[in-house]
């Protein structure tokens, strides 16, 4: 057994590195290509009932320590999706991402992802800048496990719930995702963010505000880990600023069993997966960690 295995509840991955949502997976072609840079799943672009749009440009610009986004889910649909992720998946792992405005249509959706081969889904409770989806049905409690208990209902495979950190309230989604039913926690999503052109006097953005991903965001993401491993028993997996192996273990030792990697493939290419797996590994044989479960929490010793 490779070192770098591990397990978030049923679901075992080769590689504990996966794609996060909305970088390089939404062809079939190009999560194929990730998962043979490294990756140990890719979890697609979150996909809804309807082919989406998304937002007017500009809806993407870097910052300093990342970038500030507002692509407003733009994705084919669902059942277009199908061609894509049928390409996908006889070659890795493939977490199926979905949004949907209410219990009903994320169950449809569920379904859908299933029976095209996801292994695991994961509920967009956290895009920060889509009317009516994503943290704006992700924020409330009694509805995320409303939410989270209808997609189990629909589907045999594991259900994650991606959170939002714009809220005071993250402990409180992350039990109702556990009381649901759900089967991990994925944290964090993009921070609500803004960019003014002094030179044009407004928002730079088309949607005004967007998400901010990137280096800028890894401390506030490794401390939500640190406080939800803490406050629930089902798995972590954390998200957000991880562009080496040093970033990945602080993740891991707050409390996460898996990661996952967005903005740094945007800024360094897929070879961050091979890297950060390599250096991963060195860093665990030289201070004795034979298993990524060896070094989950450590750091609440
Ligand atoms: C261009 C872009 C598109 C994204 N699209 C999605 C999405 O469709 N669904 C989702 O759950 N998260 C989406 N995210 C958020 C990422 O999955 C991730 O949570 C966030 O970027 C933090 O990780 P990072 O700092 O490694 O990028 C997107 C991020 C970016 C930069």
């Amino acid at each position: 057994m490779s070192a770098l295995q591990t397990q978030i509840g049923k679901l075992a991955l080769d590689k504990p590195g996966m794609v996060a949502s909305g970088i390089m997976d939404e062809t079939g072609a190009s999560m194929v290509r990730m998962l043979a840079a490294g990756a140990g799943a890719v979890v697609t672009k979150s996909i809804g009932s309807e082919p989406r749009a998304g937002h007017a440009n500009p809806c993407f610009t870097e910052v300093k320590g990342g970038f500030v986004n507002a692509m407003g889910l733009p994705n084919p649909g669902i059942e277009e999706f199908g061609t894509e992720i049928r390409e996908a998946v006889p070659h890795g792992k493939i977490v199926g991402s979905i949004f949907g405005a209410n219990a009903a249509e994320f169950a449809k959706l569920a379904g859908k992802m299933e029976d095209y081969g996801a292994c695991a889904l994961e509920l967009n409770l956290s895009c920060p800048h889509a009317k009516g989806y994503g943290m704006e049905v992700g924020t409330d409690p009694p509805l995320v496990k409303q939410i989270v208990a209808a997609v189990k209902d629909a589907v045999s495979i594991p259900v994650w719930a991606k959170l939002t950190p714009n809220t005071h309230l993250l402990n409180d989604i992350a039990l109702a995702v556990q009381d649901g039913g759900g089967d991990a926690v994925v944290a964090i999503n993009t921070l609500k963010a803004m960019v003014i052109s002094p030179e044009f006097r407004r928002p730079y953005l088309s949607n005004r505000f967007g998400g901010l991903s990137g280096p800028a965001i890894r401390t506030v993401g490794v401390r939500d880990i640190f406080d939800l491993y803490e406050a629930v028993s089902i798995p972590l997996i954390g998200v957000g600023g991880i562009s080496d192996w040093r970033d990945a273990a602080q993740y891991i030792m707050a409390g996460a069993r898996a990661f996952q990697i967005g903005s740094a493939i945007a800024k360094d290419g897929p070879e961050v997966f091979a890297t950060i797996n390599r250096e991963l590994q060195e860093f665990m044989g030289d201070n004795g960690y034979e298993s990524i479960a060896d070094m989950v929490g450590v750091a609440h010793e």
